[in-house]
């Protein structure tokens, strides 16, 4: 495991960031993607001050990074890239975003979605609430996902947490009216901090009712939603598993702007 080394807690940052940037070299492999994929797979972020930033007048107009128009979805702490890698091979029609500070993910990525021949993929190294407040264009995701974010469980670092009081607002900002925000955890305190958080952001309803489900027998109150489909088994989900902690989908749909 490479070493991890908190970035230092920049004075210009309002907000603690959620992650921690590894020092961990990249792999041969590694910085071949890097040098031979960029061009193709990476976004070039106009930066601000921190190497992660998003400079405010930065923008990425899908149309143009696609070169079409297509729904798009965005992942949050996309990690090695299995997930959407996997979907953005199995939906040809749709475009995705990678977004992720952990560059060895990032690289894995781009190695896994050349292999696989996708071209409807497209990466950010960024801090994502940067990204949704500002880099991409209003309403203009179609999904956002955020699957086991990390989950900062002691209370002194619970203030690090990506989905917190204001998550709602960014989200809801880069989603379109209608749009779906889908979420999973192994930790069931910020899997139930989530559900506080979006159950009180006035941009999302639930998407998921136990009651009128029959896939969710086990679940009749209808308190989480059953796993999505298109979210394959990641190394973070099968450690939780393995841990004996519970896995914990969410779904929220975007409501009409005003
Ligand atoms: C626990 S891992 C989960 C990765 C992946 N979603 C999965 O399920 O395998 C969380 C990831 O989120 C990334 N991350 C955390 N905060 C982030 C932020 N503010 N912006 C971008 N990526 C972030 C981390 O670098 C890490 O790779």
């Amino acid at each position: 495991m490479p070493e991890e080394l908190p970035e230092a807690e920049p004075a210009f940052r309002k907000q603690p960031v959620s992650f921690v940037r590894r020092s961990g070299r990249m792999s041969e492999a590694q910085d071949r993607a890097w040098a031979e994929l960029a061009p193709q797979y990476l976004f070039d972020v106009p930066r601000d001050v921190a190497s992660t930033s998003v400079h405010p007048d930065a923008r990425l107009v899908p149309a143009e990074v696609y070169g079409r128009e297509a729904p798009l979805t965005v992942e949050i702490g996309s990690g090695q890239g299995h997930a959407i890698v996997s979907a953005a091979t199995a939906h040809p029609e749709r475009d995705f975003l990678a977004v992720e500070v952990f560059r060895a993910g990032l690289a894995r990525t781009m190695l896994d979605a050349d292999r696989a021949g996708a071209r409807n993929l497209r990466l950010v190294e960024a801090n994502a609430p940067e990204v949704l407040e500002t880099l991409l264009p209003e309403g203009s995701a179609d999904e956002v996902w955020v699957f086991f974010p990390d989950p900062w469980h002691k209370s002194r670092h619970n203030k690090r947490r990506l989905v917190k009081e204001g998550f709602g607002a960014l989200a809801g900002r880069a989603l379109r009216d209608g749009g779906v925000l889908r979420l999973a955890t192994d930790w069931e305190d910020y899997a139930l901090q989530m559900r506080e958080v979006l159950d009180g952001a006035p941009e999302f309803e639930r998407a998921f009712d136990g009651a009128s489900d029959p896939d969710q027998a086990s679940d009749p109150d209808g308190d989480w939603a059953p796993r999505f489909e298109g979210r394959v088994m990641t190394a973070f989900e099968r450690k939780g598993l393995n841990k004996g902690r519970d896995i914990r989908d969410l779904t929220y749909r975007r409501v009409p702007r005003g």
